[in-house]
């Protein structure tokens, strides 16, 4: 077991309700708040005029618009504009990952001087950040619990995960009444990107039988809860297990003392969305059986089986390769049956970047040291075998 530093300060409000609880969380961080939210879903459901409503009390200055694959140009550098010319005190982040991982870029650019982006790319480390607290619509990236924010940037292509344990949300607010109108597409889409999450953690070298239990059960969930999620939108036991499972696959408390794994499928998923916009846990759910098979190996059999035979019952009597292919087939049969497209060709993306894309990958995500190593090769074989 390797040795760790773990500390996730986020204060986690869970359930029916407990966004009323808001103004007395925000009033210590400030009066002067920035509220941020997406294309106009939180109105829809009503949770825009809640949240007004309690914080009547509250000097709110709003940006909304953020898009999905959230875009430094204009959210970031609107919302860090916004931030200092308002003397804004705290954030308010009401959406899904794309909503709060931009308030998260927003919260350090703010107390930057120079230009964001500098932050983001790690050229500049942050030293200071507004306090962020968030309602999370959207069970999926886990950004209400983790320090993480992926922001993409159009001129470039670029989309860049950048971490700092100041951007740890103060507090998030977990009510998973307000992920009942999610579509079928984010559920599925979030259900896969979580998955994919403990998956990035599960598969590495070392690990300990209490963090694979831990993973293990996760996964099981998921896969009960997710497809309750699509056949009964308001089935409120399913939403809740699933918004809690996606909260903890990405804070790393799965896999404390493992080593680490480099995360590969999220640094291939990541070029596809910064290149073609596609959904995050879309792109995941197509890549991830096909690096499954592109890795397994002598060196690699073992974790699949295990994988396969805790995860999906497969008879442990098998043949090891056997095991291991049944588990990789019954990853990829899963995703499909909650209707996402298996083909990057479905998604839109046909063979024409690959080069780039993988030389772009190979150049900026570090997958070399990923626990099987992955080169720019590596990444195209992969990409191909997705299309
Ligand atoms: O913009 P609005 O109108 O709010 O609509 C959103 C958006 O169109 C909609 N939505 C959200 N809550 C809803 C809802 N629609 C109806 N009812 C609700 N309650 O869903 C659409 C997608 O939203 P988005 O926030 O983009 O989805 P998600 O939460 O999956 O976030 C994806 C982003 O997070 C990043 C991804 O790369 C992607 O950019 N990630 C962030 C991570 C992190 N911070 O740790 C880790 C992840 O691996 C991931 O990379
Ligand atoms: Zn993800």
């Amino acid at each position: 077991m390797q040795n760790f530093d773990y500390c996730t300060p986020t204060r986690l409000l869970f359930g029916k309700g407990v966004v009323s609880k808001l103004p007395e969380v925000l009033a210590p961080l400030g009066r002067k708040v920035l509220l941020t939210y997406g294309g106009g879903s939180i109105k829809k459901m009503g949770l825009y005029q809640k949240v007004k409503e309690l914080l009547k009390d509250f000097e709110i200055v709003e940006l909304s618009g953020i898009q999905p694959n959230p875009k430094y140009d204009p959210s970031v550098l609107d919302g860090v504009r916004l931030c200092k010319e308002n003397g804004v005190e705290v954030i308010l982040a009401v959406g899904g990952g794309s909503v709060l991982d931009c308030s998260k870029a927003i919260a350090a650019g703010a107390c930057y001087d120079g230009d964001p982006w500098d932050l983001i790319t790690g050229k500049v480390q942050t030293v200071k950040a507004l306090p962020m607290v968030d309602i999370l619509t959207l069970a999926a990236t886990g950004s209400e619990y983790d320090t993480y924010g992926v922001i993409s940037r159009t001129d470039t292509n670029d989309k860049i995960g950048y971490g700092h344990k100041l951007l740890y949300p103060v507090c998030s607010f977990l009510d998973p009444t307000y992920t009942f109108t999610v579509s079928k597409w984010q559920t599925a889409a979030g259900c896969a990107d979580a998955m994919n999450h403990i998956m990035e953690q599960y598969f590495t070298g070392e690990t300990t039988l209490m963090n694979d239990g831990f993973c293990e059960s996760i996964l099981k969930s998921l896969m009960v809860n997710g497809p309750k999620c699509l056949e009964n939108p308001e089935d409120y036991t399913a939403r809740a297990e699933m918004m809690f499972c996606c909260t903890l696959a990405c804070n790393g408390i799965v896999a404390q003392g493992n080593s680490r794994s480099g995360w590969p499928c999220h640094g291939i998923e990541h070029a596809l969305s910064g290149y073609y916009d596609i959904t995050h846990g879309v792109g995941l759910a197509i890549i991830t059986p096909h690096w499954m098979r592109y890795i397994l190996s002598e060196k690699t059999l073992d974790r699949f089986v295990k994988y396969g035979v805790n995860v999906f019952g497969i008879d442990a009597s098998l043949d090891k390769w056997e095991i291991a292919r049944e588990a990789i087939d019954a990853t990829a049969a899963f995703f499909a049956s909650m209707g996402i497209p298996m083909t990057l060709r479905e998604v839109g993306i046909d063979d024409s970047r690959i080069g780039e894309m993988a030389r772009h990958i190979a150049e900026t995500e570090g997958l070399e040291e990923a626990w099987v190593p992955l080169f720019e090769k590596d990444i195209a074989a992969i990409l191909t075998a997705s299309l």
